[in-house]
């Protein structure tokens, strides 16, 4: 016998980062997915695709910690993983929670144990631990149940009523960032200037008020002028770099709206938002001619 189950990709639109300090944050999720398939096996196997990899460590760990919460004996009843998708990894698009909940899911199906979406998140949410320390939940929020969401440690999470459609253009700077570090990172410089850090995540909730209440107006304009205020509070944080940094200015001179980071930062993928689907394809076009590889998303 075997099974699939699969998990989101995501964009976070809005306070990466801020988000694990309790702030709000907003973040969609994209047509991309990581799918785990779960098959009969003699000996607990889990092979990556995508990397062509036979039991990574971390992911065997992770593979048992999930069941472990499921009550799941894998000694007893052996099993075979495969693990394949078409989120590019290390990139801030959400391919490791994509990953958790694409294994959750598939062992709720192999094992006949019926989960609710609320039990696979919560199930993820203890595979993402494993892969970034101390994560707000938010990854594995969106890539559980898709949409639109705000986002808030601790609570549940609402969808969000979009008042016109987002065109996104997600450019990748190809540099392979582990958000584990980035999350350090940012631990320590609110270590070293705890005042200050005070000060950003108060700018930054009030900015994820103000970005919510224009996504649900529509108001392109205002979303593009909060994407790039979120970005240079991003900066003050420490999660920039200068790839990301070139990539969000080539945006805005190609003439998106508003341009971030997205994700862990370091590296990886930043988004732009642009007009309508002709500036979609043309800006990405143009981007895309100076060496990036970008993904085109509506977001409704
Ligand atoms: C990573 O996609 C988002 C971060 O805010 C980490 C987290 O919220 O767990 C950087």
């Amino acid at each position: 016998m075997s099974v699939t189950g699969r998990g989101n990709g995501k964009i976070i639109l809005f306070n990466e980062h801020f988000v694990v300090y309790g702030v709000p944050a907003i973040a969609s999720s994209i047509n991309r997915y990581v799918e785990a398939e779960i098959a009969d096996s003699d000996t607990v196997t889990i092979f990556d695709e995508r990397v062509n990899l036979t039991n990574d460590p971390l992911e065997k760990r992770i593979l048992e910690v999930m069941s472990s919460k499921m009550n799941i004996d894998l000694n007893k009843n052996p099993i075979k993983v495969i693990i394949r998708g078409d989120i590019p990894l290390g990139s801030g698009l959400g391919a490791s929670a994509a990953t958790c909940v694409a294994i959750a899911r598939a062992l709720s199906k192999y094992f006949k144990l019926d989960l609710s979406d609320e039990e696979i998140n919560s199930i993820a949410y203890e595979g993402e631990r494993i892969y970034h320390g101390n994560p707000s939940g938010i990854d594995n929020t969106v890539a559980t149940f898709g949409g639109v969401i705000w986002f808030e440690r601790g609570k549940k999470a609402e969808r969000i009523n979009i008042g016109k459609p987002l065109y996104i253009i997600i450019g990748n700077t190809g540099v392979r960032a582990s958000t584990r570090k980035a999350i350090e990172k940012v631990r320590r410089n609110r270590e070293k200037d705890p005042e200050r850090f005070e000060n950003l995540l108060n700018e930054a909730r009030s900015l994820a008020q103000s970005a919510r209440k224009c996504i649900e107006e529509g108001e392109l304009k205002r979303i593009g002028e909060l994407m790039n205020k979120n970005h240079e509070l991003l900066q003050e944080i420490g999660v920039s770099c200068k790839k990301l940094d070139y990539l969000v200015d080539l945006f805005l001179r190609k003439g998106a709206l508003g341009a971030k980071l997205t994700g862990g930062g370091l590296g990886g993928n930043a988004i732009a938002l642009v007009e309508d689907a002709d500036k979609q394809d043309v800006i990405a076009e143009e981007v895309r001619r100076e060496g990036f590889d970008v993904m085109k998303v509506r977001v409704e």
